[in-house]
């Protein structure tokens, strides 16, 4: 899909990168012949993913200890970085935390828990990068992961709703702000896919099968597909997009959004009398 060398030269820090789609990711970019940072709080994860990935793919991956709730953390992860690689292009926004709850049952610490990584953590990493390209005079992408229902808004998830709107609309403000600076900003907003991290705590057990069936696809989103438009959107063939929020869903949003759209339950012999009703409704 691209060309091998698409993104040569560019260091990109991952948050979360050890685990899941944020893995799968920094895979791609190695492949496509950049250098990564992996930061998380699992140091031990992190080597091991860094060992696996430079083995599969000949490039450089530095992993660092970090937990992004922490902004003089996220400051010393950037200055460790710089001093590895002399320079960071891109910030991929990726960390999260989420569990499903019934929203009454949640402590004040809960919530705490699971806005503090998700939002806060996302506008730690992006001021403490921001400040430094501004500083020095650097053009920058960042790249942010948040999810559907981050536009829609979801019941049993509402930290991760809530904190997930708040990293969109810092997408859309930061892409208008920061642009004189050189500094453009996108987010990626996934459906399902499969990962330990996500499937473990989010899949009531025995309803994968109620998650598939109302994506109009049929199936659930492959990690290359995410991370090939992740490829795409931190490369500079697509300099010119620039706050925008790409769905990468098989069209499982719009389906539940559309009103007529459960009328795919309609038998063929259900679709002719349905016709059969509005002609003669027609001619009174
Ligand atoms: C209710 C819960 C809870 C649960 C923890 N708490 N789990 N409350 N239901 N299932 C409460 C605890 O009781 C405590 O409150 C507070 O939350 C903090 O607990 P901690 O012990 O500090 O947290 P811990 O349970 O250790 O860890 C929570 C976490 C962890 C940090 C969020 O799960 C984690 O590391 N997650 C990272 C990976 C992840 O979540 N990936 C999924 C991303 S998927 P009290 O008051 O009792 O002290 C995603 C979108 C998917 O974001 C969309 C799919 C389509
Ligand atoms: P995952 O494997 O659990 O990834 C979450 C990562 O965040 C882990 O590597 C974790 O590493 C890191 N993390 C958590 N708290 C952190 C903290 N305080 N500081 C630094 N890192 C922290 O789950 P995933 O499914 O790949 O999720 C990746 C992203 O995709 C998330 O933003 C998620 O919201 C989004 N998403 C996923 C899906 C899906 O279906 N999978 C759908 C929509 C959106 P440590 O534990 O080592 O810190």
């Amino acid at each position: 899909m691209f060309q091998s060398d698409l993104l040569k030269d560019k260091v990109i820090f991952i948050t979360g990168g050890g685990t899941g789609l944020g893995r799968s990711m920094a895979q791609r970019f190695l492949e496509l012949q950049a250098k990564v940072v992996i930061a998380s709080r699992r140091m031990e994860v992190l080597k091991a993913t860094a060992h696996e990935l430079m083995s599969a793919t000949g490039g450089e991956v530095l992993p660092l200890a970090l937990d992004v709730r922490d902004y003089k953390a996220v400051e010393s992860a950037l200055d460790q970085s710089l001093k590895h690689f002399g320079s960071i292009d891109i910030l991929l926004n990726n960390a999260a935390g989420n569990f499903v709850s019934p929203t009454e049952a949640l402590s004040h610490k809960a919530f705490d828990v699971i806005t503090d990584i998700v939002l806060k953590g996302s506008y730690n990493t992006t001021l403490a990068f921001g400040k430094h390209w501004i500083k020095s005079r650097q053009s920058a992408r960042v790249l942010n992961i948040v999810t559907t229902y981050a536009t829609t808004g979801s019941g049993y998830v509402v930290p991760s709703a809530i904190a997930k709107a708040g990293v969109q609309t810092m997408t859309k403000s930061l892409a208008v702000e920061w642009a004189k600076y050189g500094i453009t900003m996108n987010a990626i907003a996934p459906g399902p896919f499969p990962t330990e991290g996500a499937w473990d705590r989010l899949l009531p057990p025995g309803l994968e099968a109620k998650f598939i069936d109302r994506i109009p696809l049929k199936r659930v989103g492959e990690h290359i597909e995410l991370a090939n438009l992740a490829a795409y959107l931190v490369s500079d063939q697509s300099q010119y997009i620039n706050g925008e929020v790409i769905t990468i869903d098989g069209g499982e949003w719009l389906k539940g959004a559309g009103e007529f759209n459960f009328l795919d339950v309609l038998s063929p012999a259900e679709w002719k009398a349905m016709e059969l009703q509005v002609r003669k409704a027609n001619k009174k």
